[in-house]
């Protein structure tokens, strides 16, 4: 026969009474604070750990300043002395191979005074610094970066794409960035290590703005496919250095 507890429940139940843990042996209950979510990580923390960061959508007129190099590209046997004999082909033997111009040749002042200031604001506001430079660099086949430092060129270096990453034809144009510690622990022997081992690969996808440890040893994959400056590899890039 089933015992029962005297209001009639079946005693194999759990207790009709539940007396609480205050009328226990734990002592009484103390009520916790609602845990707080972590902070998000500051973004010079992300750097200082992942050796670079990422920022997607970064300018609301992207699209026109891509607008304005469509323009400066297209159309080509009108090209003049004026308008068009503005690119620096650099070629330093085993360095570096890319076409280069100041922005200001093919944007308008109006519209890369406008991206100007928002990259300002937005490197004094997240990392303390400022952009000191700007260069507008085309990659069409064949160009490239070896890898190399900026360590006297400024704190961080940044890039910004124009390029049409995700309809491009041609393989390689990611920036090479070699991963804080690598070295390190390939020379404390912690193992074989080879290839993303080493450095991440960062693709140049379009409105993205990369911010990068200057002091990393970096390079630009070479480009490998057309010579349309309209499908190359087309970025702003420059350095930031510490706010006064
Ligand atoms: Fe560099």
């Amino acid at each position: 026969m089933t015992e029962r507890n005297p209001d009639g429940n079946d005693k194999r139940q759990a207790p009709y009474f539940n007396p609480g843990p205050w009328m226990g042996t734990k002592g009484p209950t103390r009520l916790k604070a609602p845990k707080k979510a972590p902070p998000p990580p500051h973004p010079s923390d992300l750097v200082t750990a992942a050796g670079h960061l990422v920022v997607p959508d970064f300018f609301a007129e992207a699209p026109a300043m891509r607008a304005a190099i469509d323009a400066h590209f297209n159309n080509p046997t009108a090209h003049g002395p004026d308008t068009h004999q503005i690119w620096n082909y650099w070629h330093v033997p085993d360095m570096y191979t890319y076409l280069r111009t100041l922005p200001r040749k093919v944007i308008s002042a109006e519209l890369m005074g406008s991206f100007w200031n928002h990259l300002a604001a937005w490197t004094r506001a997240n990392l303390n610094c400022v952009p000191s430079d700007a260069y507008l660099s085309l990659y069409i086949d064949g160009c490239r970066q070896e890898l190399h430092n900026d360590a006297l060129n400024g704190h961080f270096g940044y890039v910004f794409s124009l390029t049409r990453w995700r309809e491009r034809r041609f393989s390689g144009g990611e920036t090479v960035i070699l991963k804080p510690g690598a070295l390190g622990q390939s020379t404390a022997g912690g193992g074989a290590m080879a290839g993303s081992s080493f450095y991440d690969l960062v693709p140049a996808d379009f409105n993205q703005l990369l911010i990068f440890d200057d002091r990393l040893p970096h390079a630009v994959r070479q480009v490998n496919g057309l010579m349309d400056p309209l499908e190359g590899r087309l970025v702003i890039h420059g350095h930031l250095r510490r706010a006064e």
